[in-house]
């Protein structure tokens, strides 16, 4: 079955962002939003990455009018039906998930795909409930989803090979390099990742450096284009340490233990930089490292 039109649950940082690309190779793209404010909202970024690709001389100024041209916005779930593949991109709460693949599986035809991107959550688990199991998978997106270009494709204990290929072909036609990947918690990416941030954590905990030499080191030392520090606070701390406490759930290993000083930041409010704090604070520019995480500091 070729895909023509891409459904896309969910506006906000990933959503937006897989919407982007879909439309930018040429899909009729169509959003749905429980709130037509998120789709603005979203619509509204994705316009401003697009100026911005302009501006760098990536981006044509007539294909970001393409692309805008190939984006609708929609509330109800019921304007998915014509979608070959419908890609989530919602909160991580798999209730909400559930309830919302089992009204997409009255809604759609039965040849359309089921995708979701969901960093921490079982696509089994999903497949199982969504009432196509061999037509579900995974389509992990990473942020910033126009830049990066890693999709990890994620095989369910029941998703077909038919479905694997032509989710593999889709994410090479978003212009992606996708690896596959089994469904076990942080498929590749964050398995080895969510260690590593966590550890970085454990380090400004034990005072071995300050923050920004913590992040120094692994760009200098390691050609990592961010540090780890600075990587949490894009990804979002609220985000890492959710993801953190599934894998720690599911493995009982301490790496993925989240340590204490991630989760006091996470309740005090410090999501990082969509809060406006996390590691830094972005209230300057450049953004200054937060003053009193650790004693003395
Ligand atoms: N449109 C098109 N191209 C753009 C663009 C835009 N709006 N903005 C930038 N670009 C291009 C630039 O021209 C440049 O291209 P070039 O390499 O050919 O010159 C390239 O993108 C990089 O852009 P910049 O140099 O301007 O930007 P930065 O150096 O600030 O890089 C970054 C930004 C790509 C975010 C980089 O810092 C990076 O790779 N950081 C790490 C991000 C990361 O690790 N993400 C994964 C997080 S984990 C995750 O998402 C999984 C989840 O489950 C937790």
């Amino acid at each position: 079955m070729a895909i023509k039109k891409v459904g896309v649950l969910g506006c906000g940082l990933m959503g937006a962002g897989i919407a982007q690309i879909a439309a930018q190779s040429g899909y009729d793209t169509l959003v749905r939003e429980v709130d037509a404010a998120f789709i603005d909202k979203g619509f509204g970024r994705i316009r401003g990455m697009l100026a911005k690709g302009v501006e760098k001389g990536k981006v044509q100024q007539a294909d970001m009018d393409a692309t805008m041209g190939r984006l609708k916005g929609t509330t109800k779930l019921e304007d998915l039906a014509d979608c070959d593949i419908v890609i989530e991109a919602i909160i991580e709460n798999l209730d909400l998930k559930r309830e919302t693949f089992q009204t997409l599986n009255k809604v759609c035809g039965p040849d359309t795909l089921f995708a979701s991107n969901t960093s921490s959550l079982s696509i089994t688990e999903m497949g199982a409930v969504s009432g196509r199991p061999d037509r579900f998978l995974g389509l992990h997106f990473f942020n910033p989803v126009p830049l990066m270009k890693l999709v990890e494709v994620v095989r369910g204990l029941n998703t077909s090979n038919d479905t694997m290929e032509q989710g593999l072909s889709f994410a090479k036609s978003l212009g992606k390099a996708p690896i596959v990947a089994k469904d076990s918690p942080g498929f590749v990416v964050n398995l080895l990742l969510v260690p590593y941030l966590l550890g970085a954590i454990r380090a400004v905990e034990m005072g071995i450096a300050t923050v920004p030499d913590i992040d120094q080191g692994m760009v200098l030392g390691c050609g990592h284009p961010m540090g780890p520090l600075t990587l949490l606070d894009f990804v979002g701390l609220d985000t890492t340490y959710y993801i953190a406490n599934i894998m720690f759930d599911e493995f009982k290993s301490s790496e993925y233990a989240a340590p204490t000083l991630l989760k006091r930041m996470v309740l005090a409010g410090y999501h990082g930089r969509k809060s406006g704090k996390g590691f830094y604070d972005y209230s300057s520019d450049p953004p200054k490292p937060t003053a009193g995480l650790v004693m003395g500091a």
